[in-house]
This record gives structure tokens, C-alpha cells and sequence, in this order.
């Protein structure tokens, strides 16, 4: 058995690109539909109620285009929305994604990691679950970063005002002797050249993205929901935000060319 039909990904801009490019590297079979809420970015302030209405009607939306699947590419819905559109919607398949506590925490020698994120997901239920989890015995310095997000919706320029605001977010967490730094915004991955140079190689970076790929896959395999087509899926872009301005960030961002569509209202 196999399905044809798309997968949708959502996110408030471009940061769950960071998920859409690993789940083309692992599935590139499958066909894509991504949604960019770049009206309401950024979502990494918003309260539940506020992100479960947005992320309702994007849901909707990507059904709406015969999706299969829904990932959200997103950690600040996530936190928000989870449990809530699992509810709504049960037959969907829904994956989700969490900050990666759990092998920064196995694998730390210092004691110490790091986690970059937004202040939803900082302050939510699933972080504080997260924590007591796995992360027992740990120090886990919480750093929260919205002006990350900004720098990647510009296309994570390299120049010296981006690489002072990545450093400024880096600096606490290089004071406090940490290991591993997780990744807890799929914005962040984007920027992962420009850390890695200020931090060296001792410092390891935690991108989930690979791990919710993997994900997608189990998900798929055990509905026997797989594409069984031939050549590269396509994908398709909708923003609520500006296309063009989209189509040159997330062309920039993935080194391929994007053209994207606005979201219908
Ligand atoms: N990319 C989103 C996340 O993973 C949020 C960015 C935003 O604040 O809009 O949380």
C-alpha cells in the first residue's frame, strides 16, 4: 500500500524549513505543502489560545490540500497546540517535536547544556516535562532568543550585526561551561554556521530536525502510507506573509529556488 498525497509542515515563517529540508533529504519521494504564518510571526510570544486558533486554521488549510500528515515544524505550537489539534482532528496523523533535552542531557561530560528557544516554549507545560524527564541531575541554562528569529526571517545574513546578536545569545551559555546546546526553535539550525564559529568545535549543537524526520518515516511506514513514486516529490510554498519576500529568504536559506504562493484567507 501506498499514498500519494502530500505531507504538510507549518510554521510561523521559515524556521521549520530547517524540518522540510530533512524530511526531502530522508523522504524525497514524498510531496510537500508548507505553510509559512508570517502575518502573525512571531509565534514565539504568543499565548495558547492565540497559537491554537492560527495553527487551527492552517491545519485546516493544509487538509484542505489533501495532506496526509501534519508536522509541526514548529516548537512554540508544539507547546501550544499540540494535544489540542490531536483532539480536533483524530485521524490525522499529527507529528510533533520537542526541545532535544534528551541526548544533550546522555551525552553531556560537563554537567552543563544549554537551550536556545522563545519565551512560548520556555514558559509552557511541554519544556517543564521535558525537564523533568530528562534532564535530572543536569543544569540546563534556558536562553531565550526571539532576535534569532528575526536574523533567519532576513535570511541569517553574515555580517558582523548578526554575528554580535548571535554571540550576545551565546555568551551566557559559554560562561556557564555548557556542552551541548539544544536547538529549541527550528529557526535556530539556519544559524548553525555562525554559532559553530563562535563557539569552536567543543561545543556541540542539538538540531532535532533529523530525529522528526525519522519520525515522519515510523509514521508513515505503520499506516503503509509511504509515496511509492519515482522521482522527487514537489513542493509547494503558501505564506501568509509577503511571497516574494518568502521565495528569496527561503530560496537563500535552502540554496534552491523557491517560488511561493499566498496563503488563501
Ligand atoms: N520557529 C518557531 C519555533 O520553533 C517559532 C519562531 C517564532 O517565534 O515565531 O518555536
Amino acid at each position: 500500500m501506498s499514498d500519494p498525497r502530500p505531507i504538510g509542515l507549518l510554521d510561523s515563517g521559515v524556521g521549520g524549513l530547517s524540518v522540510l529540508r530533512e524530511v526531502r533529504r530522508l523522504l524525497p519521494f514524498e510531496r510537500l505543502c508548507y505553510v509559512a504564518d508570517q502575518a502573525h510571526l512571531p509565534y514565539g510570544t504568543r499565548s495558547a489560545s492565540e497559537l491554537q486558533q492560527l495553527v487551527e486554521r492552517i491545519v485546516r488549510f493544509l487538509i484542505a490540500q489533501d495532506c496526509k500528515a501534519i508536522v509541526l515544524a514548529c516548537n512554540a505550537a508544539n507547546t501550544a497546540a499540540l494535544h489540542y489539534l490531536r483532539a480536533q482532528f483524530p485521524d490525522l496523523p499529527i507529528i510533533g517535536m520537542e526541545p532535544a533535552v534528551k541526548p544533550a542531557a546522555e551525552r553531556t561530560r560537563t554537567g552543563s547544556i544549554g537551550v536556545l528557544t522563545t519565551q512560548t516554549t520556555a514558559q509552557g507545560a511541554l519544556y517543564a516535562n521535558v525537564l523533568t524527564r530528562f534532564a535530572d541531575g543536569v543544569r540546563v541554562i534556558t536562553q531565550i532568543c526571539p532576535q534569532l528569529v528575526w536574523l533567519v526571517e532576513q535570511g541569517a545574513p553574515e555580517d558582523e550585526a548578526a554575528r554580535r546578536s548571535v554571540a550576545e545569545c551565546l555568551a551566557p551559555l559559554q560562561a556557564a561551561n555548557v556542552d551541548h546546546i539544544v536547538l529549541g526553535c527550528t529557526h535556530f539550525p539556519f544559524l548553525i554556521p555562525h554559532m559553530q564559529a563562535i563557539l569552536g568545535e567543543s561545543i556541540s549543537l542539538v538540531d532535532p530536525a533529523p530525529a522528526v524526520a525519522r519520525q515522519v518515516r515510523r509514521v508513515l511506514e505503520a499506516r503503509e502510507a509511504l509515496s511509492e513514486a519515482a522521482s522527487q516529490g514537489e513542493a509547494h510554498f503558501f505564506t501568509s506573509g509577503a511571497p516574494e519576500q518568502f521565495s528569496r529568504v527561503a530560496s537563500r536559506l535552502l540554496g534552491t529556488p523557491i517560488q511561493a504562493l499566498p496563503l488563501p484567507v
